[in-house]
């Protein structure tokens, strides 16, 4: 598939390894330029464009920057993805010390995932928000496997998260459906599930012990 990665750091960069060697064509982006990912694109062969490009004819899209960086991405960021795209959202809202208070999400009640959809313009699902980044790359198992992790995955458009569930699987993880994007602050930062490393079982149940207070460590 075709896929652009919005976000080359921790959590982007270790998609676009992963993807390249899955043998899909990924483009890659960051905030600096293209001329800063070529030890990125020399290592994956996935291609360095601008931010604005990074989504051009794109099946599968992945924004995995800092929450606080979501409304400097560029309008029209999705205008030329392909008609079915599928936006995954990996963010994560952490006031302090990153991306300081936002109200839309502290005072509206929206999950952190809504406000990014509302900013983009576009639906999104929530997907490796609690994946350590590392375990992209460490931690994929083949479908089957006694240790192979689940992970949640929450989104209001069914096509896209039967795609994206199908590409984790395709990456070595089990996924659990999550719900809608109403339901996803079960996934969010400081929940049972987040950072759980565990199979379907155990996620299944960390979804449903979830309490909708967001917890003191994550207001701003
Ligand atoms: N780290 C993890 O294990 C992990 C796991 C799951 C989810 N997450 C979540 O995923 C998101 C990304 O985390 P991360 O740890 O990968 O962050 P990170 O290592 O700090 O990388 C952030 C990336 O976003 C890029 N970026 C920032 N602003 C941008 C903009 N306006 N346009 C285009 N690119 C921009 C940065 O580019 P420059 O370097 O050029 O500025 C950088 O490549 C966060 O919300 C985080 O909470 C992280």
């Amino acid at each position: 598939m075709k896929i652009g990665i919005i976000g080359a750091g921790n959590i982007g960069g270790n998609l676009t390894r992963r993807l390249t060697a899955l043998g899909h064509e990924v483009s890659v982006a960051n905030s600096r330029g293209p001329e800063t990912l070529t030890a990125l694109a020399e290592e994956t062969g996935a291609r360095p464009v601008p931010v604005a490009e990074a989504a051009r004819g794109a099946e599968v899209v992945v924004v995995a920057i800092p929450l606080k960086a979501v409304p400097d991405l560029p309008s029209g960021l999705l205008d030329e993805a392909a008609e079915d795209v599928a936006v995954i959202d990996t963010g994560n809202y952490y006031p302090r010390p990153r991306d300081g208070r936002i109200a839309g999400i502290e005072d509206d009640g929206r999950t952190e995932s809504r406000w990014t959809e509302q900013h983009l313009g576009h639906p999104v699902i929530k997907a490796f928000n609690g994946t350590y980044a590392q375990d992209i790359l460490d931690r994929h198992r083949p479908a089957g496997d006694p240790d192979r992790i689940a992970l949640p995955v929450a989104g209001d458009d069914e096509a896209a998260k039967a795609k994206v569930r199908a590409l984790i699987d395709e990456l070595g993880f089990d996924t659990v459906d999550a719900g809608g994007l109403d339901d996803s602050w079960r996934q969010q930062p400081g929940t049972p599930v987040y950072g759980l490393r565990a199979g379907r079982d155990a996620v299944t149940k960390a979804l449903a012990e979830a309490s909708p207070d967001r917890p003191a460590d994550f207001r701003g």
